[in-house]
Formats: structure tokens, C-alpha cells, sequence
């Protein structure tokens, strides 16, 4: 293994200095001889060089070092040179041979061929390859690879690499052997393989060119009946690209596997997608409504890569937002299209702002194409993926439907086969649309979240009425000045008067002010903007109590009536925590209006009236103030739950209907019914324990039982012990429900909760060696604004003695850690001080990772 780099010898990566590879490999065949704790590659690469220059051949590695390297069968002497291989070839083509021996066992970092469970897999993207083999790893050297796996029958009965199976046949010893070919030209980061013992759910699909494809997911026996939603998903999917995007599927066969130690959500191998457990598995007994979205979302997104990322892949890793900013539209729209449109851009917002405008507003932003890296792994980022997807949204808003599959057409088209770049994407859709996108460009290369302020203006003596807007992008580490950006902005101006909706219309906001005429009014008309979030930016709306009434009972775009009535509360919220005495009235009577219409669109009612998180107030103001926060926000639940009690009970015994059912308005209703519980909690009604504890123990689905569950965690009544130890006792023997006890407990509103989570750690089932799990501990507390920020500082403890214990064995999910330590300069003076601390002792920690390096130290700045 490679010693850990010091932190003086890492290297920042520019994407200004971007060169073609100067020798190519193009044919690749491994012959793996497959143990848990000793593998062998074989590996023979035909490569060529790539231009006329005398330079030698660099190959990429980390850790896995062969003895000896031949070039045409002679062996070659190299040297080694800060992560590469570098040897002499005088040929124009030639054929490279050597072999290494790599430990899967020892692979805590998830990275390359490990062993989770007994079985083998791999993950390459992004530099997980050349822990394999050296390599010329990097996404612009595309081959064809033949894969040979041999292995213990019994141990390994399923060997899987990609494309087709070519060969099989037994072996002496009890052994076995695999071959698999795959046709399709691809850079090293889709590599994969399986080996393992696991059991197939299959199925078929037949292409819309008549071509039958043969599907399967492999999971371990025992989880089979918890694969038909995935199934399901990925047939849908197969078909909606195919209707959407005229995108065909390209291989016989495709393959899912499900491995429950992974770094990330899944991975869009070609033919060969492996995946986080947590995404593929479940049944109504032990995954909620969110998991079985969960599910389909991703099966989604890694089934869209296929064209999306694999036919056309990326440049260089700076590109990265090509494949996953479009692929994360395209499911997003997928989504949309299989339940309710409107719910979907409300959850998709939810989370956007919740994880990519800290990041934008933070020490960590960058652009959706970053200049620069230390380590890649830090950038598989919320701006990457999901700004980089409402970047997409924005060019198909601004050009419809069709001129916008006309542009993607062109761009599969052009540049199937191909490495490319952003710009490759924003070209084609500029000739396949028909639109000039010169400004728009800036979105790729100006990090930030624009603020646009509007304010409407009407003239009495003429009738007349306008809009005036600006826009100020915030600076960003390493970019002081903005320019200002091409903003489509969906907007209607309402006339209270008439009981019509005002018509839409589509501004494109390019100047740094502008103004638009609204037309005639009698009276200033009712503004409704950035309808349906056009624009991923923070909108300063010139706003009155009244008109965010209205807008919540009456604008026509849903979004924008959930948008109002948000609004409505952080306005109070805001007021209030900063110490003004707002009244509730108002925002307790347009919630009451809102849930009055509970049994016509329950999905939309729940999503509606649903409070802003604790987090999402706090980023409204200059400096958080945690615990002011947690306290407005119950106050306000209080005075909704308190008012509306008795029609709370009737909502949420009249949603207690079905338990399992998977259609929008069976989902929506058990969103609601939990809804209703949490107010009726916040009300202090006294029987709220006794009616959460029913609710759970009764519960027919996990939807409903998660969620009562996660009431009682808030509780002091013996209730929530109870209810905590019995799901305990009916699921500890299943991984991904435990997370959720862990999840639940860390997300507790009480006082106590960081020593809970303190005792959480030192668990039985806790460990470092699974990431769900770190995540379901650490990452849930640090996401409970008030508990994690306790004024003590033990919260910003016991993330950093988790970065530090978890850095040597898995530094990639170790560095995802780090950014709520990062939002000091948004905290008290206190609170500054002891997360800087936090950070300062995480550097201070002998060879850590460039991983963990890069965020720390970045985090601090
Ligand atoms: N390409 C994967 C996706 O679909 C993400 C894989 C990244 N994995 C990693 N270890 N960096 O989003
Ligand atoms: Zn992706």
C-alpha cells in the first residue's frame, strides 16, 4: 500500500492544464485468480501512442505495484514518480503485460476490488481503478476490456463483470471460471466485477428496436422478496428513456447488485450496476415511503447514466457535472412523470436548499464545473449534482420540451463514443435548440447563489404596473467579482381583484436591474415568483402577510402555494427568533386553510404545512442562533396544533387508511397522517404519547411506524423507550432498519441528544466499518441543527474524534464529514471558536488523507 501523502505534498489539479494522455490504452484483458485476502490480476494492455512526441508511458497507481512490467514480452525497467509508473516505450503500438496482488480484505477504503459480506466487488469511479492496476486512469482513455475471474465454486458461485458472459466452465479443485466481454469502448471508471454468493431476481425487457434484454438483481438469498420495486423501477426506466429521450438500452443482459458496504448511493457500471443496499432492497415491512423513492430515483439515475455518462462520458473530472447534473435531471423528471409532479419539485427544492445553498454560501463553494481539486472524491458534491441539474432544468425551461430534446439529440448524437466536456453539452443544445447561451455559460464557471430581489411597482393615475428586479451573486472563495447571469424566471402577476389567475410569463433576467411591465391593474397586483423554483436562486420579494395568504390559497402554480405559505412561517419564524414578538395569526390561519383541503390533495397539504427545518431558518439569518430557533419553531407548531387540534384529529384519524399502497394519494396520505401526529405532539395534547405509541405499534407499513417513532424519540414519556427497544428487538438482525434506530435517536429534539449519540457510538452495532451506518449516527445528528450546535461544543467533539478514528480506514466518507464544521463563520463567536478548534485538531492529526486535508483545511480559510 502507498505510504499517506503529507500534507505539503499535495497537489492542487487545475483544469486549465488539461492535456490529452500521451499514450492510450485501448484493448484490456484481466485474468483475476479471485480470494478475499489475496487476488491476482493479470493484466495485458494494448496501447498506443497518441500523437507524435518521444514522452514515455505514465501509468496512474495507488498501492497496487507489479514486480515486473513487459513491454512486448520483454521485461522493462520504471521508475515511480508521485502516483505514477513511468516507463520507456520506443514502439508506436505495443502490447504491456504484468501482474499485481491486491488484498480485498484489507480495503477499508471502498475503493477498487473489496470484500463486503463474503463477496467481492469493485468501485472505480473516480480513481478507484489504478488500486487495481496501474492504468492510465482518467475517463478520456476509453477501451474494450475482456475480463477473466476465476474463483472457489462455493465460495464465489456468481462471478459477474461487464457486458456479456463469453465463457464458463469448472475447473480442477473445485474451482471455477468466468469470462465476460464487454463491446463498448469505456474508461476505466465503469469497470467493474462481482464475485459472490447471491441469487437473482430476473426479468426481461424488450427494447423498442426488438432487442430482449435479459435483467437481473443479485442479492444475498433472503433478500429476494425485497427486490420488485427495484425491478420495477428499472423497466419503467428502461422505457421512459426510450419515450423521453429515444435512448435504447445497448447489451443483452443488464445487471444490478446490491452490496451493503458503500461509499456512495450506487454505481453506474456498464451492464454492471452495483449499489448501496439501502437503494435497491424493500418491502412495505421495512422501508418507508422515502426508501421506496429512494429506490426508484436511483435505479433511475444509474440506469440513465447508461447513455448519459457511458455512451457519452467525461473529459476529465472536472466535467463531472456533464454526466451527473444531466442524470440527476433526468431522474428527477422520471420521478415526476411515475407519481406527482408537484411533490417531486417541492422535495427536490427541499433538498437543494438544504444541502446545496450552505455549500454555495460556505468555504467549500465552487462552480457545477470546478477549476480546481486536491482530491476528487470531495467534488461528488450537491452543487455538482443537484445545482448542476437545475442548471439543465433552466436551458429546457428557457427553450420548451422540444427544442430541448432537439438539443440532447444532437449532443447523444455528435458525441457518442466521445469524452466530453460542459461546453460540448451547452454547444449542442445552443445548435439543436436554437438559443445563445453565451451568458448562460456563467452558471458553469460562477459559483454562488444569485440573489434576486423584485418589488413590484403600480402606477394609480395610469393603471399601469411593473416589476423591477436585480440580481447580486455573493463572493465566493476564489472569486471576489461576479458578473451578472442569465436568470429565467416564471412569473404571473395576480389581480386580487377578479378571481383569475394572472397569466404566466417567462422573464430572462440578464442585466444586474431590469424591469418588466406587468400591464394594466386597478389595484397592485399580487406577485407570484420564480414559479416552479425556475431558477435555483434566493429570491428577496418585497412581501406583505396578506399577499403570502392569498398566494398560498389561490396562486395556480403549486409550487408557488407551498412556496407562500413557507414563506409565511419563516418570515415569522425569522421575526421572531431575532426577537420581534410577530404574531402566529397569521401563519396559523393560512395553515388552517391549507389543511381544510387535506382530503383533496393530501400529498401537497403535508408537503405544505410541513414547518422549514431548523437549518433552514437558521440560514435565513446573519448569525444562527440555534436554540432561539428550536424554541420558535415548537412555539409555532404549538399555536398550529393547539388551534387546529380538533381538526388534526379528524385528519389524522382519517389518513390511518392504508398502510402499504404506493400511489401518490396512498403516499400522500400517510405523509399527512404523520403530519397531523407531529402537530398534535407540538400541541402538548396529553394523550400525544398514548396516540404515537398506537400509531406505531399498529402501524401497518414502516412509513407509518418510522415516523411515529421518530415523534416518540422527542418525547420524555416511557413511551419512547418502549417504542425504541421494540424496534429494536423486531429488527436488529436487518442493517438498514438498525440505521434507522440510529437515525431516529440521533435526530431526537431533546436536550440529551448529544450524549446520546456519544453512547450511540460505543453501540455493539455501531461501527466504522459500514458507511450507512456512520451516516445514520453522525450524519443525522449533525444535520439536528440545535443538538449538534449544543453551545458546549461536544457536538463539534465528537464529529471531529469521528473524522479522526474514521480517516485511516475510509478517508472518502471520512471528508464527507467535515462540511458542518465549515459553517462557523455563521455562528456565534462561542460556537466559531470550539468548531474551529474542532477543525484545527483534525489537521493536527498525524498523516491524514488528502481527503480529509483538503476539506479541513479549506473549511477553516
Ligand atoms: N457515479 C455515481 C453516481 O451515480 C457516483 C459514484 C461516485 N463514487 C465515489 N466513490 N466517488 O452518482
Ligand atoms: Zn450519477
Amino acid at each position: 500500500m502507498s505510504d499517506s501523502p503529507s500534507p505539503l505534498a499535495i497537489r492542487t489539479i487545475h483544469r486549465s492544464d488539461y492535456q490529452p494522455p500521451d499514450w492510450l490504452v485501448e484493448t484490456v484483458h484481466l485474468d483475476f485468480d479471485l480470494s478475499l485476502d489475496a487476488t491476482t490480476v493479470s493484466a495485458t494492455l494494448g496501447i498506443r501512442r497518441n500523437g507524435s512526441h518521444d514522452r514515455p508511458l505514465r501509468l496512474d497507481e495507488d498501492g497496487a505495484i507489479p514486480e515486473v512490467i513487459r513491454v512486448d514480452g520483454k521485461a522493462v525497467a520504471y521508475t515511480r514518480d508521485s502516483g505514477q509508473l513511468i516507463l520507456p516505450v520506443g514502439s508506436e503500438t505495443a502490447t504491456v503485460t504484468f501482474t499485481t496482488t491486491i488484498d480485498p480484505s484489507a480495503n477499508t477504503q471502498l475503493m477498487g476490488l473489496f470484500a463486503s459480506n463474503g463477496m467481492l466487488c469493485t468501485q472505480c469511479e473516480a480513481e478507484g481503478f489504478r488500486r487495481i492496476i496501474p492504468f492510465v486512469d482518467r475517463p478520456d482513455n476509453m477501451a474494450v476490456y475482456t475480463v477473466r475471474m476465476e474463483a472457489d465454486r462455493a465460495a464465489f458461485p456468481i462471478l459477474l463483470a461487464n457486458g456479456e458472459k463469453v465463457a464458463e466452465g469448472d475447473l480442477d479443485d473445485g474451482r471455477h471460471f468466468a469470462e465476460w466481454h464487454d463491446r463498448w469502448p469505456k474508461p476505466s471508471y465503469l469497470f467493474a466485477l462481482v464475485a459472490g454468493q447471491l441469487v437473482a431476481n430476473r426479468d426481461s425487457f424488450t427494447t423498442a428496436s426488438g432487442m430482449d434484454v435479459d435483467l437481473a438483481i443479485w442479492v444475498r438469498d433472503g433478500d429476494l422478496d425485497r427486490t420488485g420495486h427495484a425491478m420495477q423501477a428499472l423497466k419503467n426506466s428502461m422505457r421512459w428513456d426510450e419515450q423521453v429521450y429515444g435512448r435504447e438500452y445497448d447489451l443483452p443482459v443488464f445487471n444490478i447488485v446490491a452490496v451493503s458496504d458503500f461509499n456512495m448511493g450506487a454505481m453506474e457500471n456498464k451492464g454492471l450496476n452495483i449499489f448501496n443496499s439501502r437503494y435497491i432492497l424493500a418491502d412495505a415491512d421495512t422501508a418507508s415511503d422515502l426508501d421506496f423513492d429512494g429506490v426508484e430515483g436511483v435505479v433511475a439515475h444509474e440506469y440513465f447514466h447508461n447513455w448519459s455518462g457511458n455512451r457519452v462520458t467525461c473529459r476529465d473530472w472536472f466535467q463531472l457535472s456533464l454526466k451527473e447534473g444531466f442524470t440527476v435531471y433526468r431522474d428527477q423528471c422520471f420521478s415526476a412523470d411515475m407519481g406527482s409532479e408537484a411533490v417531486k419539485r417541492i422535495e427536490d427544492v427541499r433538498i437543494l436548499r438544504a444541502a446545496q445553498f450552505p455549500e454555495d454560501n460556505g468555504p467549500l463553494a465552487h462552480p457545477i464545473r470546478p477549476d480546481s481539486y486536491q482530491e476528487i472524491s470531495n467534488f461528488y458534491t450537491a452543487t455538482v449534482y443537484n445545482k448542476g441539474a437545475e442548471v439543465i432544468r433552466m436551458m429546457a425551461t428557457m427553450v420548451g420540451p422540444k427544442r430541448f430534446r432537439a438539443g440532447t439529440d444532437l449532443y447523444f448524437d455528435r458525441h457518442d463514443g466521445e469524452a466530453a466536456t460542459c461546453e460540448d453539452f451547452v454547444r449542442a443544445i445552443e445548435e439543436g435548440a436554437g438559443i445563445n447561451l453565451s451568458q448562460f455559460r456563467l452558471w458553469y464557471s460562477q459559483a454562488g447563489t444569485p440573489h434576486v430581489t423584485a418589488r413590484v411597482e403600480h402606477d394609480d393615475a395610469s393603471g399601469t404596473a411593473a416589476l423591477h428586479l436585480t440580481q447580486t451573486i455573493p463572493a465566493t472563495p476564489g472569486q471576489p467579482d461576479k458578473q451578472p447571469m442569465l436568470i429565467p424566471l416564471r412569473i404571473a402577476a395576480h389581480d386580487r381583484a377578479k378571481n383569475a389567475p394572472g397569466s404566466e410569463q417567462l422573464v430572462l433576467l440578464g442585466e444586474a436591474e431590469a424591469s418588466v411591465s406587468l400591464g394594466r391593474f386597478s389595484e397592485p397586483p399580487v406577485l407570484s415568483f420564480n414559479r416552479g423554483f425556475s431558477a435555483p436562486i434566493i429570491a428577496e420579494v418585497a412581501r406583505n402577510p396578506g399577499d403570502l395568504a392569498w398566494l398560498a390559497a389561490h396562486d395556480d402554480d403549486p409550487f408557488a402555494r407551498y412556496e407562500a405559505l413557507q414563506a409565511l412561517m419563516l418570515d415569522t419564524l425569522v421575526a421572531r427568533v431575532s426577537g420581534g414578538d410577530a404574531s402566529h395569526d397569521a401563519v396559523v390561519a393560512a395553515v388552517g386553510n391549507t389543511l381544510a383541503s387535506w382530503a383533496s390533495d393530501p400529498a401537497f397539504v403535508a408537503e405544505a404545512c410541513a414547518l422549514p427545518s431548523e437549518a433552514f431558518v437558521g440560514d435565513q439569518m446573519l448569525v444562527v442562533d440555534p436554540d432561539a430557533i428550536r424554541r420558535e419553531r415548537r412555539a409555532l407548531q404549538r399555536s398550529i396544533g393547539q388551534t387546529h387540534e380538533a381538526l388534526l384529529r379528524t385528519i389524522h384519524a382519517g389518513t390511518a387508511t392504508n398502510a402499504t399502497e404506493l400511489s401518490p394519494t396512498a403516499k400522500g396520505m400517510r405523509k399527512l397522517h404523520s403530519l397531523a401526529l407531529m402537530l398534535l405532539w407540538a400541541s402538548d395534547a396529553a394523550d400525544a404519547p398514548a396516540l404515537a405509541f398506537a400509531q406505531f405499534a399498529q402501524a401497518g407499513g414502516m412509513t407509518d411506524r418510522q415516523a411515529a417513532l421518530g415523534i416518540l424519540a422527542h418525547m420524555d414519556a416511557p413511551e419512547r423507550q418502549t417504542a425504541l427497544d421494540a424496534f429494536y428487538a423486531r429488527y436488529h438482525d436487518n442493517q438498514l432498519v438498525l440505521d434507522k434506530w440510529f437515525t431516529t435517536q440521533a435526530f431526537s429534539l431533546r436536550a440529551d441528544t448529544p450524549e446520546v449519540v456519544a453512547a450511540l457510538a460505543q453501540h455493539p452495532d455501531f461501527t466504522l466499518g459500514n458507511p450507512n451506518r456512520v451516516r445514520s449516527l453522525y450524519g443525522a445528528f449533525a444535520g439536528n441543527q440545535a443538538s449538534f450546535h449544543d453551545a458546549s461544543g461536544r457536538g463539534y467533539a465528537l464529529l471531529a474524534d469521528l473524522v479522526i478514528a474514521l480517516d485511516p480506514k475510509n478517508p472518502q466518507t471520512a471528508a464527507r464529514m467535515i462540511p458542518p464544521l465549515g459553517r462557523w463563520k455563521r455562528f456565534d463567536e462561542s460556537r466559531a471558536r470550539l468548531m474551529r478548534e474542532a477543525l484545527e485538531r483534525i489537521l493536527e492529526t498525524p498523516d491524514l488523507s488528502r481527503d480529509v486535508t483538503e476539506q479541513a483545511s479549506k473549511s477553516l480559510a
